[in-house]
């Protein structure tokens, strides 16, 4: 049985989500329907509704249920710029940072190309923190030409934790729209949306133990950023087509276990995340752990070995039946530098040598013993591979 080490790129499904699934499947009823069958599943998805609401601070009504991260993060960001844009065509700049997820970083540079968006990008500090008097420069020198700022809550690849309530903070000063991609903080760190200030946050239900395909984008009852899909006018006319509530459960179960979880599951996998670092120090001295000393989130261990290429490390590991990856799940199979760590002011070689431990509820002592072992056997090969 192999180990899988890699929970940040989705964490398998929990047995609630399963139950949740199949339950749901078993019924017929479109949930705009007036009759008995509608209403029925109307009512389980209103549930599912109303436990992501409370599992991260929301109001049930801000909710919209999608099909994921990628689709939230697409939808807060032309959505909004393209209403910001209607109310005043002056506002085209989108403050980003360039350690977001592509889901962000994509559509943020399609508007670019093709809507005339002005971009521009927040300084990250060398161990992957905002850096926030950048961001207040940024925020002042545009103030009201922003239409948006995106900074993610926690970032997927290194672990490290934005403040957001700082972001909106400042934001407020010129009534500037924040977003937050908070598919890697979800369930894994304490957020909460009615505090945060935020207009709009993305989550993803495969990061928590939910099927992949489902997610929301919560936005604030006060936002109505433009829809990317027209039709039946379902979920606040900001999302259209028949509502899945299957999925919609599945996620719910999944949400309110990990939220329910928390925090005895951030200690466990600290206390996991910490013996590994200090074993992986050990088996190899100049490991880089790129988070440095940022506040960062406990499943999460991103680590450099100079000299080494992440795609050498995930293949040798991989035969040794351990399952981690780079950063983000490689694009067409192809592991070029990590565009986090270059934009965190790493080298493309040091961008290139990468491996990221993400821990999650199957995860053991036994599984990190298991990893040590096989680092261990691994690295000097890996070593010997890259060439000089
Ligand atoms: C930070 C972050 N944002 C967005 C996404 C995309 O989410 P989804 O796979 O649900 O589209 C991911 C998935 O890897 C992610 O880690």
């Amino acid at each position: 049985m192999s180990v899988f080490l890699d929970h940040a790129s989705t964490s398998g499904l929990r047995d609630s989500a399963r139950l949740a699934l199949l339950a749901a499947l078993e019924l017929v009823g479109n949930p705009s329907s007036v009759h008995s069958h509608g209403r029925t599943t109307r009512e389980l998805l209103e549930a599912a509704r109303d436990q992501i609401a409370e599992a991260c601070g929301a109001n049930r009504s801000e909710i919209i249920f999608n099909a994921g991260g990628t689709e939230g993060d697409n939808h807060a960001i032309k959505g909004i710029y393209w209403k910001q844009n209607q109310q005043d065509p002056t506002r085209r700049v989108i403050i980003t940072s360039p350690t977001e997820h592509h889901a962000v970083l994509d559509p943020v540079s399609w508007l670019a190309a093709n809507q005339g968006a002005e971009v521009h990008y927040v300084k990250l500090l060398r161990n992957g923190m905002l850096d926030f008097a950048d961001l207040e420069r940024l925020i002042d020198q545009h103030s009201s030409q922003i239409a948006l700022i995106s900074l993610m809550w926690v970032n997927n690849e290194t672990g490290v934790i934005t403040d957001i309530p700082r972001v909106t903070e400042l934001a407020s000063k010129h009534s500037i729209p924040v977003h937050s991609d908070a598919v890697a903080a979800f369930g894994h760190v304490p957020i909460n949306f009615a505090e945060s200030g935020l207009t709009a946050m993305s989550l993803s239900g495969h990061k928590v133990g939910a099927p992949i395909g489902v997610g929301a984008l919560v936005v604030a009852r006060s936002a109505k950023p433009a829809s990317l899909v027209h039709g039946g006018g379902q979920e606040r006319s900001l999302r259209s087509g028949t509502m899945n509530y299957p999925l919609a459960v599945s996620f719910a179960a999944a949400a309110a276990e990990s939220t329910e979880q928390l925090v005895s599951e951030m200690q466990r996998l600290r206390a996991l995340r910490d013996y590994l670092e200090v074993k992986v120090e050990k088996i190899v001295p100049s490991v880089i752990f790129t988070s440095g000393q940022a506040i960062r989130a406990d499943y999460n261990s991103h680590m450099i070995f100079p000299g080494t290429q992440s795609d050498a490390l995930l293949f040798l590991l991989d035969q040794e039946g351990i399952c981690v990856s780079a950063g983000s799940a490689c694009q067409a199979g192809v592991l070029g530098p990590s565009h986090v760590l270059t934009g965190m002011g790493y080298s493309p070689e040091l961008a290139s040598a990468c491996i990221r431990v993400t821990l999650g509820v199957t995860s053991t002592k036994a599984d990190i013993e298991k990893f040590l072992v096989a680092l261990a056997k691994i690295y000097p090969i890996a070593l010997q591979a890259t060439p000089a």
